[in-house]
């Protein structure tokens, strides 16, 4: 019942929090029914008793209620009690918003969670009934068969063969975001915040699509509209109630179902017009997924395949631009760092617009290594929330089903796994050569063979195992080419005072403001 309360509370303050709401009367109405729910939920009750458990519990909290993380620092939180609470079990008991979590703190016991997914352990029903509610029915929002199905189906299309494919798309995005940078940066300080999600949101746009928004040259409607929907998808997942099924309230709260319609009606609008051309052009996923239906037909109804590409917009954009931000921050920061990495980017030479996707690690190993390191230290995704559908076996203690785990993945690769690297740096420490090791001239060359580290070497930033993230070679093509070129033209620095940034993390973790950043065009150089 508390759960209700706690998480009506949440909600109200996390949307007032972070949205654009506080201003709005209707938020009342929002909060009214929060307070209906709550005071429904009080008439039901039950108690519990606490057994003993072979792992901590976080003590202290108010008594009834449990612990209400401050919304702003729950990532904080959850690694504060991971770090304070494990005595080496892994486990770790939290009551939060009323409700019992198990905080997964090492990777040991996070690998036996993510196992039993997608059948035994999925994201959990809230957050798959928010995704469907905006007609983003694809990857992520899939559990079991049809997860099952859709994943042996899409994933090969994001391999570095296909990747290639997108690599001019790429470059035409990056080629217009450094122009506009170019034509600003004597004026000051750039603001590349903005500029980066928007070069992310339309290289998505034109691999996933083959649709050129050019968000990065004028503002796009339909740009808007998809990132909205990627918020209203948060939105959505942590309410406490699905509110949008209630009429005339639900406008009122995030006007969805018309976002949600015109990104579907976009999408249809696109791929109609591109029908057509489909037979020659594949440079695209949507292409690529249409041509493999007409061979297996009635494999993918159209609803899935529109779902999946607004789920490439969700999954795709923020999570790229974020973590290019938090490179240039690395970069701008460290300036022998940048040098460094400067000077293998050169050696690139004309070969960076035709560049070999498989290639990229073994030309530009320091940059690789940078990459992974900036992905492991800040990962976009820090913690994941999981639910059991069968009870599970922790610790030789059965728990449940519809337990609540919280992977926190950014905590664990601090602790255990990753390697130390050629300096021999602590986990807990940023070290941009931790993936390198000398050969045997002398020379720093990827480990692994440039391959991207995996969870059992404790980097996580990609997701678990079982659904490890399809896109991570097209994000580590973008990320390399974007920081490549930003290299090889502009010299990058902090603008003054602003040496610390401070992160948020709603879904993604996030720098809490814009980032502004100098950038000096390098000499062209003399032919
Ligand atoms: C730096 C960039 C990226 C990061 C850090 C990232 C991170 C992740 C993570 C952590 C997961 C696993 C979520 C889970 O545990 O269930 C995931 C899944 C996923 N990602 Fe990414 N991602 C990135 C880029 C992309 C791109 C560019 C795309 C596609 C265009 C993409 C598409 C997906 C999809 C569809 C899934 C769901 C897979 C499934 O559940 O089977 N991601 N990503
Ligand atoms: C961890 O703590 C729990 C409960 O406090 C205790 O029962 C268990 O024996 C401890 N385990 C270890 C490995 O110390
Ligand atoms: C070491 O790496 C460098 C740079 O990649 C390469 O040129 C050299 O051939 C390598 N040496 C050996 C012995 O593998």
């Amino acid at each position: 019942m508390i759960k209700y309360i706690t998480e009506a509370h949440d909600t109200c303050k996390a949307f007032l929090v972070n949205n654009d709401l506080s201003g709005s009367p209707m938020a009342n109405a929002y909060i009214a029914l929060a307070l209906l729910t709550l005071t429904m939920s009080l008439l039901r009750s039950n108690k519990k008793k606490n057994a003993s458990t072979p792992w901590n519990k976080v003590p202290g909290g108010l008594p009834i209620i449990g612990h209400i993380p401050h919304v702003p620092s729950i990532l904080d939180t959850l690694e504060g009690w991971a770090d304070t609470y494990d005595n080496g079990s892994g486990v770790v008991e939290v009551q939060m918003a009323g409700k019992k979590h198990f905080i997964i703190c090492n990777q040991e016991k996070a690998q036996f969670i993510e196992s039993k997914r997608p059948h035994k352990v999925i994201r959990g029903t809230k957050f798959s009934k928010a995704f469907t509610s905006l007609q983003v029915c694809g990857l992520i929002e899939a559990e079991g068969e049809t997860w099952k199905k859709e994943r042996r189906m899409i994933p090969p299309f994001f391999n570095h063969k296909n990747v290639q494919d997108y690599v001019s798309h790429a470059n035409l995005v990056f080629s217009r975001l450094i122009k506009k940078w170019s034509s600003q940066c004597d004026a000051g300080p750039v603001a590349v915040t903005q500029d980066m999600h928007h070069a992310a949101t339309d290289i998505i746009s034109l691999s996933m699509l083959g649709y050129d928004l050019d968000s990065v040259t004028a503002p796009s409607e339909m740009a808007t509209v998809l990132d909205t929907i990627a918020k209203l998808l948060l939105k959505r997942a942590v309410s406490p109630f699905p509110y949008w099924k209630i009429p005339i309230v639900r406008q009122y709260i995030d006007n969805g179902d018309p976002i949600a319609e015109k990104a579907v009606a976009f999408c249809k609008q696109v791929l109609a017009e591109s029908a057509p051309s489909l037979q020659s052009s594949n440079n695209f996923l949507a292409a690529k997924l249409m041509k493999e239906m007409g061979k297996k037909a009635d494999q993918f109804p159209e609803e899935r395949l529109i779902g999946n590409m607004i789920t490439m917009f969700f999954a795709g954009t923020e999570t790229t631009a974020t973590t290019n931000l938090f490179c240039m921050y690395q970069l701008a920061k460290d300036k022998v760092l940048q040098d460094e990495l400067r000077t293998e980017a050169e050696a690139l030479g004309e070969d960076i617009e035709s560049i070999d996707v498989a290639a990229l690690p073994s030309k530009l190993p320091l940059l690789t290594s940078f990459i992974f390191e900036v992905m492991r230290y800040f990962p976009a995704i820090s913690i994941q929330r999981l639910e059991s559908t069968v009870p599970l076996t922790l610790v030789d203690v059965e728990i449940p089903a519809q337990s609540s785990f919280i992977v926190v993945g950014r905590f664990i690769s601090k602790k255990s796994n990753t390697p130390l690297g050629p300096l021999n740096s602590p986990r807990d420490k940023f070290c941009a050569k931790r993936y390198l090791t000398k050969n045997e001239s002398g020379k720093y060359v990827l480990s692994g063979s440039g391959d991207i580290p995996t969870p059992s070497m404790g980097f996580r930033s990609f997701g678990p195992a079982a659904r490890i993230c399809p896109g991570r070679h097209l994000s580590m093509m973008e990320i390399t080419l974007v920081l490549s070129k930003i290299l090889r033209t502009f010299e990058v620095s902090l603008k003054d005072g602003k040496e610390d940034m401070k992160y948020v993390t709603n879904f993604a973790l996030a720098f809490e403001e814009d980032l502004e950043v100098m950038l000096k065009p390098r000499a062209p150089k003399a032919t």
